[in-house]
């Protein structure tokens, strides 16, 4: 049975008071299909059915997480767009390495890390090319909003397909072991990443200042307050000399003047306009 306006209406703004995920009119077909199954997991016949349960207050806060989950779309793979890990790898990382050569530390975080595959490919690209750093102190956060995608990222456990999406076999070979069909991360990699969830939307725990800032294919989702808010905060974040990168369809133009886009081919990576 199709969704009513008002159960869609409902849903809507469950999912962008949690989450500020915005659902627009049109995303009906994207509901059913991903809260039907979770009606059915629920012991309910209909999204219909969920809804007035979760209006009787029959469910307690955690359908609110289940909803937001299944709304979330958690697309990515290894070295996704590949021009971002290039400019990271080749323009970015050997200055800052350079400048930080006397406090040996290091802060990055990817703050919608989906299943890994982002992050687990910046690690790849920290071993592989800065033997130098090996004893730093390298605070590397990667988050999510999604408690399913964090704990895949703690797993690092990727099928066949996913390793053969991006991921070159020299890497393969290197950083992952079989695991029966599939393939998981090695722990000495896995180890130098801390998974955690947060909520761009909600307030942040204590971050220190970044280094490195991934931050791709999310703010898509939001609209443009969201957008300009966590902006405004990554800025603020944002050490003079750091990095932003962003996804492919997304910009920091008329949502934060103090980013500059860098000069470097299809990266989307951004610094700060105007450093103190
Ligand atoms: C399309 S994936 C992007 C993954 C990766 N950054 C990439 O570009 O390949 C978007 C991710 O953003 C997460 N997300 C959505 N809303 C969020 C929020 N409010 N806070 C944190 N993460 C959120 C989703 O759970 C999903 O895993």
């Amino acid at each position: 049975m199709a969704i009513t306006e008002n159960d869609f209406n409902f849903l809507k703004k469950l999912v962008y008071d949690q989450s500020a995920i915005v659902l627009e009119t049109g995303k009906e077909y994207l509901v059913e299909s991903r809260l039907q199954p979770l009606a059915q997991k629920e012991g309910l016949k209909s999204i219909e059915e969920l809804v007035q349960q979760i209006r009787l207050n029959k469910f307690g806060n955690g359908i609110n997480k289940k909803i937001v989950e299944a709304m979330t779309t958690n697309e990515t793979s290894f070295f996704r767009d590949v021009h971002p890990f290039e400019t990271l790898k080749k323009e970015i990382l050997p200055p800052l390495i350079e400048k930080r050569k006397i406090r040996q530390e290091l802060n990055l975080w990817c703050g919608a890390s989906s299943s890994g595959q982002e992050p687990y490919s910046i690690a790849m690209i920290l071993r592989e090319n800065f033997p130098q750093i090996s004893k730093w102190k390298i605070n590397f956060y990667a988050s999510d909003i999604s408690q399913q995608m964090l704990d895949r990222c703690r797993k690092g456990l990727y099928t066949q397909m996913e390793v053969n999406r991006g991921l070159p076999a020299t890497m393969l070979v290197k950083y992952f072991q079989r695991q029966g069909p599939d393939w998981q991360i090695k722990d000495e990699l896995r180890r130098t990443i801390l998974f955690r969830e947060i909520n761009l939307c909600g307030p942040w725990p204590y971050l220190p200042k970044m280094d490195v800032v991934f931050l791709r294919n999310v703010l898509i989702y939001f609209d443009v307050e969201t957008k300009k808010t966590i902006l405004n905060k990554i800025n603020r974040l944002l050490s003079p000399d750091g990095a932003l990168f962003m996804g492919a369809a997304e910009s920091t133009l008329n949502l934060n003047e103090n980013f500059a886009r860098t000069p470097y081919k299809q990266s989307g990576c951004y610094q700060i306009a105007s450093p103190t």
